[in-house]
């Protein structure tokens, strides 16, 4: 199996442009992931990502929702993010190879809460059958491909249907990886401040991305762009960390998380 690298773009507030679909030219991850959270209800960032041609998917954040309970900016936005977002369902990227399973849209975390614009998109939709949607969609992934869970709320931030899902997936595939945002952190600045990486007795990785803001500048003065980037090996996250590139392409910071290799040698 070839090996895999995806990078996630965490909440971003806003933060993508132009710049962002150059740099990925540049470092040319094989997918990009989306956690949510693009802005507060407008469509100018769905616009841009359904312009991107590398392999995406996409969840919508709580933001997203642009506080219109009526849902109309939100299934503006899914309408121009088409078959990139994959809320309660399963997309598969092949190429690269990856079957990703979003998770509940629009989720602002604290258990299990649908919002006026997600009920107005989705309907009712209990714990229990979000939790069932997202295990079904799980089991229909190719079992040869590596299963991400996409989601914009982490299970032990709080989503407690995510949380079911994975126990019910684990009966019959394991669930190497999940990612999401939500709750923010300002790593760049401060490393390690915050939390963002936790790696369960299961050998589940949750990672956080949500490195806000994503745009930035270092003490000289130069651009900085923020992914979380994920290795993969062999259809198993082998490295993963958060990494800060330039404008120009040349990885400039990179905290590594966790590592397969270092775990090896413990
Ligand atoms: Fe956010």
């Amino acid at each position: 199996m070839a090996d895999l690298n995806i990078a996630i773009a965490g909440d971003l507030h806003d933060q993508w442009d132009a710049s962002d679909h150059l740099l990925l030219d540049l470092i040319r991850p094989d997918a990009l992931l989306l956690v949510g959270d693009f802005s507060d209800g407008y469509s100018r960032i769905p616009n841009l990502l359904s312009q991107l041609e590398l392999p995406v998917a996409c969840i919508v954040g709580n933001h997203d929702t642009g506080k219109d309970g009526s849902g109309k900016r939100l299934r503006e936005q899914l309408e121009l993010l088409g078959e990139l977002h994959c809320g309660w369902g399963l997309r598969q990227l092949t190429p690269p190879g990856l079957a990703v399973v979003g998770c509940r849209p629009g989720t602002a975390g604290g258990g299990f809460t649908l919002s006026r614009a997600v009920r107005s998109v989705y309907g009712p939709v209990t714990q229990q059958e979000s939790a069932d949607r997202i295990c079904r969609a799980a089991l229909a992934a190719d079992p040869e491909l590596p299963l991400v869970l996409l989601a914009h709320s982490g299970p032990t931030w709080g989503d407690r249907d995510l949380a079911l899902a994975i126990t019910l997936i684990r009966r019959r595939r394991p669930v190497p990886l999940v990612v999401f945002g939500h709750m923010h952190h300002s790593l760049w600045r401060q490393l390690g401040e915050r939390h963002s990486f936790h790696r369960d007795q299961e050998g589940t990785a949750y990672l956080n991305c949500a490195c806000v803001p994503r745009h930035g500048t270092d003490d000289r003065g130069r651009c900085l762009r923020h992914f979380s980037w994920v290795r993969f090996q062999d259809g198993q996250p082998n490295q993963i960390s958060h990494r800060w590139y330039g404008l120009t392409g040349d990885l400039l910071y990179e905290q590594t998380l966790w590592s397969a290799a270092a775990l090896s040698r413990c």
